[in-house]
């Protein structure tokens, strides 16, 4: 059902893979509050992923992008203004990667060069983006922009390795430009925490199928789909939130603020009574 909610706003996602992706739910989800988007993904991903058939159902052209390469950044962001005839209103972040995790490096004895590859596509890459919109001052007043994240930023999930550490610095640069774009532009930037989330990203994270069924059980209202996150985003896009900025949102049932659920105490409370 559409309210309109984004009419005539325009902006730029990233991270659209396959329809797991929260970025792809996203996608049509501001396409059916009437935004128009120009999608973006690495070269690399769009030869593995379909993003053509999102492209083709919310009329939506792609232009494809590293988020660590500045010139191909910059080419993304004019391309974008082109399709608009104007600038832009939101940018979606939606990029994780860690190479460490991938090869199933222990989180003791990290290869640094991988270390320093994730940090630049999962956290750097918000900075990148920010920085290029911004010198091509190619933001409209009151936009919004949104990176996505997880709470291992804020407590130990012992697998989740060195992309902890990515999120945490990730969510820091929110706050840092955050402060610089409200000034510049009444630009909002804030980060979504979201519920473990079954996606290519989400899966490749040793013992994920042990950590979402934990999660749903520990939070009262369950794990955040993507469709949540993307309505979420929406919101967030949307002028009802014009305010909310250098936050960390979570959108994850309750998670974040449970110390333990029933559910996860009867599995240790087996044999007694
Ligand atoms: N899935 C989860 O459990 C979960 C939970 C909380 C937060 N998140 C975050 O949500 C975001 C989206 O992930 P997802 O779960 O939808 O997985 P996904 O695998 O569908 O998306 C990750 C995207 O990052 C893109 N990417 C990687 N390197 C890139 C580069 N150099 N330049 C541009 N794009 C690049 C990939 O191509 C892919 O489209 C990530 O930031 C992730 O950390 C995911």
């Amino acid at each position: 059902m559409s309210n309109g909610l984004l009419k005539g706003k325009c902006g730029i996602v990233f991270g659209a893979l396959n329809s797991d992706s929260i970025a792809w739910k996203a996608a049509e989800a501001i396409h059916a509050q009437e935004g128009i988007v120009v999608l973006t993904n690495a070269p690399i991903a769009m030869r593995l992923g379909e993003l053509n058939k999102l492209s083709e159902a919310i009329d939506a052209p792609i232009i494809p992008a590293d988020a660590t390469n500045l010139d191909e950044l910059n080419a993304l962001i004019d391309g974008a203004m082109s399709h608009f005839g104007g600038k832009i209103d939101f940018i979606l972040h939606s990029i994780g990667m860690s190479v460490n995790v991938r090869k199933g490096k222990h989180y003791t004895e990290l290869d640094y060069d991988w270390l320093h590859k994730g940090w630049d596509v999962s956290a750097v890459s918000f900075h990148k983006v920010m920085q290029c919109v911004w010198n091509k001052d190619a933001m409209n007043e009151w936009g919004s922009i949104l990176g996505l994240t997880y709470m291992a930023a804020q407590r130990t999930f012992p697998d989740y390795n060195d992309m902890a550490d990515n999120k945490s610095y990730l969510e820091s640069i929110a706050r840092s430009f955050g402060y610089h774009w409200g000034i510049k532009n009444n630009v909002r930037v804030n980060t979504i925490s979201q519920s473990p989330t079954p996606t290519t990203a989400g899966s490749g994270v040793k013992g994920f199928d042990g950590f979402i069924a934990y999660a749903e059980k520990m939070s009262p209202l369950g794990n955040a789909t993507a469709e949540d996150c993307a309505n979420y985003i929406v919101t967030m896009f949307s002028d009802l939130t014009r305010r909310v900025t250098m936050q960390n949102l979570y959108n994850d049932g309750g998670f974040s603020n449970m110390g333990v659920s029933n559910l996860v105490m009867q599995q240790f409370m087996e044999g007694e009574e």
